[in-house]
């Protein structure tokens, strides 16, 4: 502290040409003696959704595409493969028993001395890394009186070899087997032969493979190359699971985190809400096996240190699609929703959810404090279920902090009106959006400071700088972009007495899948690679404070003048 005092009164000196005339001199003085308001540890966060195939495809480090046949192409991904003239047949079948995944697969090879069997493509290719191990996993029961043995070879672009393990399919019940190979060659569009090496008849439900090097070695867990850029942003919360996929296209197919927990290959395969949206990148093969599902997320909120932040339906379909409502009356299964994951995030292990939570290898809570109730909704009918739920969901847990919505855009007749009705509700935090231009951000840096500091608190859930307006192909993530981004963000970090989290959006992009642009992060099936918007997310989530430190121009703060934007902050603790 003594040290501290004495650098009382910082003066900056910065020469500068362009707009202050060449070689003008400015004098910043950033006022150490008079710290500013507290800043929230939740102040830089991320935004995960599974778009662009962040998810399957992305960060969960499966590889097999379609793995349980739960495409409306039950065979999307998966081609038929003979060698030396065997004759067989794929037939698909279904269990007629309601299970979740209702379908599996009938492999017969008919020729002695053959392989028979199926491709899968993966996401868009495989990447595959020589040395690195690869792990196989299936459910199949064998129809033949013999064990069933199978071949699985792993291939590179050109179909050639580059690894291969066999099995045997030995029960005529259900059961899991697995197998593990070592490439002997790099591809960045692999693919996976599962062959009937000889006669023989089997059914498989579940055929999956992922790499052997995982995020924390966990089996059958995310990226580590990915998860790693996320870990070195140091993100105060993480948001998930998006976005508009918790709203759906229509309400059958929102985002019901329920359905996401338990064994993986007993997760409902659903479809993506992002496969259509968009006409000029439609993509067909996107589903969502939610192999990622929420224990899932809690999980990489806990290793990367972020405060879990989920966000929930709240009987709503996307407004910019079919709109859905569930009638008032009929609420309380998606209140419930919110109740029972409260309790599987933070309830004792002899509660429902808690037991499961420790069934899944995870009796610790996860300490959940934050939950978002409606994505991007608007209008009365998103105030009238905001408040039944709000309600009953603070009576029993008045703890948690509820996020409520303001619509789609930073302004504007749905904007006023949301606020003004969180107002009056005293609601914790209104989530904005705003994906604008680098003027709009350049001109909004001052957007907070006059924002009533007796309402509530704010969430700049969604933003990005779109070169272009909307998320068109032509939008980059650019220099100018992440500029005037950061330059916004000097107002959330001076503002944040008012601001208590925020996050780019979205996050990831598979370069060969995507449908959004701009993105935080992209990457291939092998690589990854950060924009200059990363950069400037990091550069405040790694120096970020405990307190402000107000920085003036001419006593003003800086925010535009001569197209100068500072903030500053200091950390207490150190
Ligand atoms: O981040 C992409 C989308 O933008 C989100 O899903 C939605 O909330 C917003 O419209």
């Amino acid at each position: 502290m003594k040290q501290f005092r004495k650098l009382a009164v910082l003066v900056l000196s910065l020469f500068f040409g362009a707009i202050g005339g060449l070689n003008a001199q400015k004098t910043f003085t950033a006022d150490l003696s008079k710290p500013g308001s507290m800043i929230q540890p939740t102040m830089w966060g991320i935004f995960f959704e599974d778009i662009n195939f962040a998810a399957d495809g992305g960060i969960y480090a499966e590889m097999v595409k379609n793995r349980s046949f739960g495409f409306y192409k039950p065979l999307m991904g998966w081609e038929t493969v003979k060698q030396q003239n065997a004759v067989g047949d794929v037939q698909l079948m279904n269990f007629g028993t309601g299970e979740n995944n209702n379908r599996y697969i009938r492999i017969t090879n008919q020729t002695p001395g053959t392989r028979f069997g199926l491709r899968n493509e993966g996401f868009r290719g495989m990447g595959i890394k020589k040395g690195e191990q690869y792990n196989i996993r299936m459910k199949a029961k064998a129809l033949s009186k013999e064990p069933v043995h199978v071949t699985c070879e792993l291939l590179d672009s050109s179909k050639n070899v580059i690894g291969s393990v066999s099995l045997n399919i030995t029960s005529s019940d259900w059961a899991f087997y697995e197998a593990s190979v070592v490439s002997n060659l790099t591809t960045p569009k692999g693919s996976l032969n599962v062959l009937i090496d000889g006669a023989g008849d089997a059914n498989f439900s579940f055929i999956s493979m992922f790499p052997e090097n995982t995020w924390k070695n966990r089996k059958y867990g995310f990226r580590a190359d990915l998860v790693q850029m996320l870990a070195d942003l140091k993100p105060g919360f993480i948001r998930f699971p998006g976005g508009c996929i918790v709203e759906g296209h229509e309400l059958s197919t929102r985002y019901q985190w329920k359905k996401t927990v338990g064994e993986p290959e007993d997760r409902k395969v659903q479809i993506n809400r992002w496969n259509q949206e968009f006409s000029w990148r439609s993509a067909p093969d996107y589903f969502q096996s939610f192999g990622m599902g929420f224990f899932e997320y809690f999980l990489l909120a806990e290793d990367i240190g972020a405060e879990p932040v989920p966000i929930l339906n709240c009987g709503m379909a996307c407004q910019y699609n079919t709109g859905e409502l569930v009638p008032l009356d009929k609420l309380d299964p998606y209140t419930q929703d919110a109740l029972d994951l409260i309790e599987f995030a933070n309830g004792d292990v002899s509660t429902q959810w808690g037991k499961l939570r420790k069934e899944m290898g995870h009796p610790e809570p996860f300490h959940l404090k934050f939950l978002g109730v409606g994505n991007e909704q608007w209008g009365s009918q998103y105030v009238e279920r905001f408040l039944v739920m709000s309600k009953i969901i603070q009576e029993k847990y008045p703890e948690i902090k509820l996020i409520s919505g303001s619509g789609p855009s930073p302004s504007g007749d749905k904007f006023d009106y949301l606020w003004g009705k969180m107002g009056e509700m005293n609601a914790d935090l209104v989530d904005e959006h705003y994906y604008m231009s680098p003027g709009w951000f350049l001109a909004n840096a001052r957007r907070y400071d006059t924002y009533d500091r007796k309402g509530p608190a704010v969430f700049a859930g969604e933003y990005a700088a779109h070169d272009k307006e909307g998320n068109y192909p032509s939008s980059r993530n650019n220099w100018r972009a992440a500029l005037s981004e950061a330059a916004f963000m000097t107002g959330l970090e001076r503002n944040a007495d008012i601001v208590h989290l925020s996050s780019y959006a979205p996050l990831f992009a598979n370069i060969n899948a995507w449908q959004w642009n701009p993105d935080l992060i992209w990457f291939n099936n092998l690589e990854v690679m950060a924009t200059p918007n990363y950069y400037v997310q990091k550069m405040f989530s790694t120096h970020k404070g405990t307190r402000v430190v107000p920085v003036t121009l001419n006593k003003e703060a800086v925010a535009g003048q001569d197209s100068l934007y500072a903030s500053a902050s200091f950390d207490e603790p150190t």
